[in-house]
């Protein structure tokens, strides 16, 4: 038996729809209500949705054999798995962005930097030699800036509504992000037929997609 990790919200959508053309019996998945633990119907494998740091723990600790989760909590986090599959989806980046004309890598003196992810946020600047404070902020980052709590954010950017709608301009693109599959380093082992047929049959939807978005 396989169990999975999907992360809820944003991913799951996709994540599901994956399944779906890999041929799995994920009806229940589609059409879950409140419920939090899915038996496949086809497969001997099982599904439970958790938020994207969680679907680390329960990987590292063995619970989940496999984890889908975003590059970026994958960036922020740093544990113990191995990370094998780029899914092709929930694609976007990490961006820098504050208020327009007012960008934080021009200002001079202390620079403050809101962020979900602080680690992200700190290698970030350190790279580029800045001695910046960086301020842990739970959500709606976009509105740090605003309120004078910090002179930029560093934060995902999918279509840039979120930025537009808030009256912020990105000052850099840090990196690519998307979905990636992440395995228990033991299950790798003791699992490993199971695990390499789902990363198979992952691939082989990844690369249609691809084809097809290729070909549009
Ligand atoms: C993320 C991110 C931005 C938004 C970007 O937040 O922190 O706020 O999505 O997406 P966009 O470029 O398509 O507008 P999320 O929706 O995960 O909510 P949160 O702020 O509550 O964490």
């Amino acid at each position: 038996m396989l169990s999975i990790a999907l992360t809820k919200g944003r991913l799951e959508k996709q994540s599901v729809a994956m399944f779906e053309e890999c041929g799995y019996g994920i009806e229940q998945l589609k059409d879950k209500g409140r419920q939090l633990v899915f038996q496949d119907s086809i497969k001997d494998q099982r599904y439970f949705l958790v938020k994207a740091a969680d679907c680390v723990t329960y990987v590292e600790h063995g619970v989940a054999d496999v984890g889908f989760v975003g590059k970026d909590t994958l960036m922020e986090a740093d544990g113990r798995y191995y990370e094998l599959l780029d899914l092709g989806i929930g694609k976007c980046g990490f961006i820098v962005a504050g208020l327009p004309g007012k960008s934080p890598f021009e200002k001079l003196g202390h620079v403050k930097i809101g962020s979900k992810y602080p680690h992200v946020a700190r290698d970030f600047f350190k790279k580029r030699n800045m001695d910046v404070e960086v301020i842990k902020i739970e959500g709606s980052v976009e509105l740090a800036p605003i309120l004078g709590l910090c002179d930029g954010i560093v934060d995902i950017m999918e279509t840039g509504t979120t930025l537009r709608e808030n009256g912020l301009v990105v000052y850099e693109r840090i990196c690519d992000i998307s979905a990636r599959v992440i395995v228990n380093r033991a299950s790798f082992k003791l699992k490993q037929k199971e695990i390499m047929a789902l990363l198979n049959d992952l691939t082989k939807v990844r690369d249609r997609h691809a084809e097809t978005n290729g070909s549009k």
